[in-house]
C-alpha cells in the first residue's frame, strides 16, 4: 500500500509551512508540490521538505521534445523525490528519456530513483474537445487505456487516474504499474470542482496504489485530525 498524498495547493511558501506546521514534527508526510509553487520557489522549497523528512511528489507535467526532458528530468532526479510527472501525449521517446534522466540524476546525486507517472488525458479535456480539437479518433476511455499502455511500454512506473478507472486499468494495462488517485472525497464532503470521486476505502478496494487529497485536508477546520482520519480510513481498508 502506498501513501496518502497531500496536494499542498496554496500559493506562498508562507501558507505551506502554516499547515506543514501544525503536524507533529516526527511524522512523515508525503506532499505533492505542483508548478504553481515550484516556480514562485524554486526547488529550494523542495529540498526544504526533504530535509524535514518528508517526501515528495513533484507534479510538474514534464511536455517537450524528448532531449529537452530528459534534462529536465535529470534535474529533477537529483532533488531525491519519490514521484514525479509527465504527460503520457509526449510520446513513447520522451517518456523513455524522462526516465533515463530521472535514472542518471538520481544515480549522479547518490539518491534513490523517483517513480515516473505519465498523466493521460486530463481530467479537463471533454470528451469534445478530444475529437474537435485532438482530432482523437478513440473514445476517451480507449485513448486513457491507450496512453496507458504507452506509457508502461515506455517505462513509466504508473499512471494518474480516476479511482473509478483503476479496476478497467488494472485489466486492460495491469496490477504491476502504479494507480495514483486523486478525485478522493470523505463520505458527505464537498465535492469541489471534482466530477466522479470516490472514498478512501472506495479506492483502496478499487485498486488504487496512493491517494492524492488536497482541499478536504488543506480547507479542513483541523487538517491534522482530518488527514489522520484520511489515513487511518485508507491503511484500514480491505484489499
Ligand atoms: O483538492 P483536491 O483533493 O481535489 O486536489 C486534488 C489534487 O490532484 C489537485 O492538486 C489536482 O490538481 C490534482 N489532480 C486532480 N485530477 C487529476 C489530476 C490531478 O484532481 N486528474
Amino acid at each position: 500500500m502506498g501513501p496518502l498524498i497531500i496536494s499542498l495547493d496554496v500559493a506562498q511558501r508562507a501558507d505551506l509551512f502554516q499547515l506543514i506546521d501544525q503536524f507533529d514534527a516526527n511524522e512523515t508526510l508525503t506532499v505533492k508540490i505542483g508548478m504553481g509553487m515550484f516556480y514562485g520557489e524554486g526547488p529550494q522549497i523542495v529540498r526544504d521538505l526533504l530535509n524535514m523528512g518528508h517526501h515528495i511528489f513533484l507534479d510538474l507535467k514534464l511536455h517537450d521534445i524528448p532531449n529537452t526532458v530528459e534534462n529536465g528530468m535529470r534535474q529533477i532526479g537529483r532533488l531525491g523525490v519519490t514521484y514525479t510527472t509527465v504527460h503520457a501525449l509526449g510520446g513513447a521517446q520522451m517518456i523513455a528519456q524522462a526516465k533515463r534522466g530521472l535514472l542518471s540524476g538520481a544515480q549522479d546525486a547518490g539518491v534513490a530513483p523517483a517513480r515516473l507517472l505519465a498523466v493521460t488525458e486530463l481530467t479537463s479535456i471533454t470528451p469534445q474537445e478530444l475529437q474537435a480539437e485532438q482530432n482523437c479518433r478513440l473514445d476517451m476511455a480507449d485513448q486513457v487505456v491507450s496512453l496507458a499502455q504507452l506509457a508502461k511500454k515506455a517505462g513509466a512506473d504508473g499512471v494518474i487516474t480516476s479511482p473509478l478507472e483503476v479496476p478497467t486499468l488494472q485489466k486492460q494495462v495491469g496490477k504491476d504499474f502504479l494507480y495514483v488517485t486523486p478525485g478522493i472525497r470523505p463520505h458527505g464532503a464537498p465535492q469541489d470542482d471534482q466530477a466522479r470521486t470516490a472514498t478512501p476505502r472506495e479506492a483502496a478496494l478499487k485498486g488504487s496504489n496512493a491517494l492524492v487529497i488536497g482541499r478536504p485536508i488543506i480547507q479542513a477546520a483541523n487538517p491534522v485530525n482530518t488527514y489522520h482520519q484520511l489515513l487511518e480510513e485508507w491503511e484500514n481498508a480491505e484489499r
